[in-house]
């Protein structure tokens, strides 16, 4: 990676613990160097089932044990095993904190919004970074590499929470891994949460600006810089490659909701699914089923369609997914 030196992280955050994702390997992996100890603060990623509802979700009794050994390896060695991919939700990190961080929806969220500092982690770089308390020192730890490559003028008016991740996924295609400055948009935690995981699934960005918003955006000179436009066409076309009617589930919370996205009224005449980090739980009303450590791409679940309401799971279900604005969805238009 051209590191010259290793830097000191604070926080490391696992991915790759669902077994449906690490399978056999992974799991034989983990229990091989379970006698490690993490020395830094050590979070993980949703797993392949709720802990405490498996059974009634449906998912087989030999996935469960599976799942259960990696996460009794990653206990042993001093994870907390929050199982969640919004991690900050639980608590911010700090501006300027240097973490190593494998979820790539929360590594862009953090880099951007917060201003602390993670290059986007693989699921083994992270496990190094947790039992050594370091990372090379390169990507977005550095303060050249946060800049700004390109402008991005938005003529479309963002209606939903769905507007933005597919805004993000829109121009990840486009910038692939460069750090893009956004004009013309407001839009708070859950929008900004949104862009993040729509540039890291269109593309591998790191890290964005949005103009008087982020807190790294008034640093720069934007003046010069190469600029791309994106219209409603653009939009649309996404919502497009996913649509299609009907759907045996529907879940929302990709990324894993906030207390606040989680306090919407909901009024689907189909069952929903709100996936949420447990510590955030709060208790079911009407259709809606609170699903704690887990999310439908990393669970087993049988659901041939689900109708989702972010582009990320969408780009993850693929032929599975329809992709619906959230309002669509919570008004009960069609569901
Ligand atoms: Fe989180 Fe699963 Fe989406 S891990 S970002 S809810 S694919």
């Amino acid at each position: 990676m051209g590191a010259e030196r290793l830097l000191p992280i604070e926080w490391a955050h696992l991915s790759g613990i669902s077994y449906k994702t690490i399978g056999e390997a992974g799991l034989e992996f983990l229990e091989d160097i379970k006698e490690a100890d993490f020395s830094v603060k050590t979070t993980t990623n949703p797993c392949g089932m709720d802990l405490l509802r498996w059974k009634e979700l449906g998912i087989d009794e030999s996935f469960a044990i599976k799942q259960l050994r990696i996460l009794n390896c990653l206990e042993r060695m001093g994870a907390s095993l929050t199982l969640t991919c919004t991690p900050y939700h639980l608590e911010m990190p700090k501006f300027g904190q240097h973490l190593a961080w494998a979820e790539s929806s929360a590594v862009c969220f953090v880099n951007s919004v917060i201003g602390a500092r993670t290059n986007r982690e693989g699921a083994l770089s992270a496990l190094a970074s947790a039992i050594t308390g370091f990372t090379p020192d390169c990507g977005v730890h550095r303060e050249e590499n946060r800049a700004p490559d390109v402008l991005v003028k938005v003529g479309v008016e963002l209606n939903s929470v769905t507007d933005f991740g597919v805004l993000g996924y829109v121009v990840g295609e486009i910038v692939g891994d460069s750090v893009p400055y956004f004009v013309g948009i407001r839009g708070g935690i859950d929008q900004l949460k949104a862009i993040g995981a729509g540039l890291a699934t269109g593309g591998a960005v790191v890290m964005f600006h949005v103009q008087d918003v982020t807190p790294e955006s008034k640093k720069y000179d934007i003046r010069g810089l190469e600029k791309i436009e994106v219209d409603h066409r653009d939009i649309q076309k996404v919502y497009e490659k996913w649509g299609g009617e009907g759907g045996d589930a529907i879940f929302l919370g990709c990324p894993h909701l906030s207390k606040e996205e989680l306090q919407r009224s909901f009024k689907s005449k189909k069952p929903v699914f709100a996936c949420v980090a447990r510590l955030l739980a709060c208790r079911e009303r009407g259709s809606v089923r609170i699903l704690c450590d887990t999310c439908p791409v990393v669970a087993p679940f049988r659901f041939d369609k689900i109708v989702v309401d972010s582009v990320k799971a969408a780009a993850y279900l693929g032929e599975r997914a329809i992709l619906r604005r959230r309002e669509e969805i919570l008004e009960g238009k069609g569901y």
